[in-house]
């Protein structure tokens, strides 16, 4: 069996474009004793894969050239040579940017962040699981609610709002009885938060940040759930009431900076107003996992989540998939069918 696979051309300067890419074909061995076939059904494309496209040092080693990228995926096996495994089981792994790939299940026995078996859950698309199941679901549920500890009538501002993450964080802070505003870069997707119960959803790209914030939260601020960094970060402290949570979750609008990027100017009042700023890596939360899945799950089940996703169709599309990411072509989570 053949299959196409995405590889790093060139570490992009910049915005990532088609460039930096190849597409190959490549043969797959037929899976041997304890070994499995895998046809990827859904590979995710995210932000923090941008990170990896530097030379750097990082939590997360660097992508190599020449070599096919990686991240999460969801499959079905289609030839099974290992015990547990029959055609037809759903499977994550980090075998993404490829069609197909061949593995022995028993090696990532201790690593099933890496590969394991999901559930199929009736009514609900596999790439849930790149979304508000999977990786970003989980990190908007830790970052929220182990960082952020929103209280019972609260006000809650997240950046990036209509993304995979921030707009699960907008309806956890509202599950949890906080009053949520979130931002977002268009009117639809405003539209969109309004709809999933965020009660001030603010276009940024309509100017004045600033005063959208205080327009909409008046008394302030108590978390700030960010994703974006930059001139979100600074209206974040300037609107932060004594004593706010700031979850620090990703930086996108630095992401593709050539150079290095001011930090915001109004860094004092975090003396002031006393405030916990925490960044975090979703994968040293893992014990939350179990937790994670049952309450996201319930909240799913009682219909008080909505989520939704921009697909992009085959292997080919997922270059400009990812870049899609750094111009907001996405609402909700992105992701490539294969
Ligand atoms: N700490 C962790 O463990 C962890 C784990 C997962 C994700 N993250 C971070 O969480 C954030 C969200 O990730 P995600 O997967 O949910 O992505 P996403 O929000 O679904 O997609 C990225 C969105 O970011 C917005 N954006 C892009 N450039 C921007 C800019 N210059 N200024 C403001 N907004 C911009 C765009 O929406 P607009 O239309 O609104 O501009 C775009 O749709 C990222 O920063 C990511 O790195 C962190």
């Amino acid at each position: 069996m053949q299959s196409t696979e995405i590889r790093l051309k060139s570490r992009p300067e910049g915005v990532p474009t088609a460039a930096n890419f190849n597409v190959a074909t490549v043969d797959l061995p037929a899976p041997g004793e304890g070994q499995v076939l895998v046809r990827n059904r859904f590979m995710s494309v995210d932000p923090y894969m941008r990170g990896r496209m530097y030379d750097r040092p990082s939590y997360v080693p660097p992508f190599q050239i020449g070599e096919a990228l990686q991240g999460h995926a969801v499959g079905e096996v289609v030839e099974s040579h290992a015990e547990g495994f029959a055609p037809g089981d759903l499977v994550s792994s980090m075998f993404g940017w490829r069609e197909a790939y061949v593995v022995a299940p028993e090696a990532f026995a201790q690593a099933p962040a890496l590969f394991s078996k999901l559930p199929h859950i009736p009514g609900v698309s596999p790439s849930a699981f790149l979304g508000v199941l999977g990786m970003p679901g989980l990190t908007a549920y830790v970052g929220l609610l182990e960082i952020g500890q929103p209280k019972e009538g609260e006000t809650v501002f997240v950046s990036g709002g209509a993304g995979a993450v921030g707009s699960l964080v907008a309806q956890i802070a509202k599950i949890k009885g906080c009053t949520v505003v979130a931002s977002a870069g268009t009117d639809e997707k405003c539209a969109w938060l309004r709809s999933a119960g965020v009660d001030h959803a603010i276009n940024y790209k309509a100017g004045d940040l600033l005063g959208q914030v205080q327009a909409a939260a008046p008394k302030g601020i108590d978390v700030y759930f960010d994703n974006v960094g930059g001139e979100h970060l600074e209206v974040a402290i300037e609107t932060a009431r004594v004593g706010a949570r700031f979850a620090e979750c990703g930086m996108i609008a630095q992401y593709n900076a050539t150079d290095p990027v001011p930090g915001p100017r109004n860094m004092i009042q975090i003396v002031g107003k006393s405030l916990k700023i925490q960044g975090f890596i979703v994968y040293n939360y893992a014990h939350l996992q179990p937790q994670f899945t049952a309450d996201v799950g319930r909240w799913i089940g009682e219909g008080r989540i909505k989520w939704k996703e921009t697909v992009k169709d085959g292997i080919a599309s997922a270059p400009a998939a990812f870049a899609g990411l750094f111009d907001g072509s996405n609402t909700g989570k992105m992701v490539v069918k294969l």
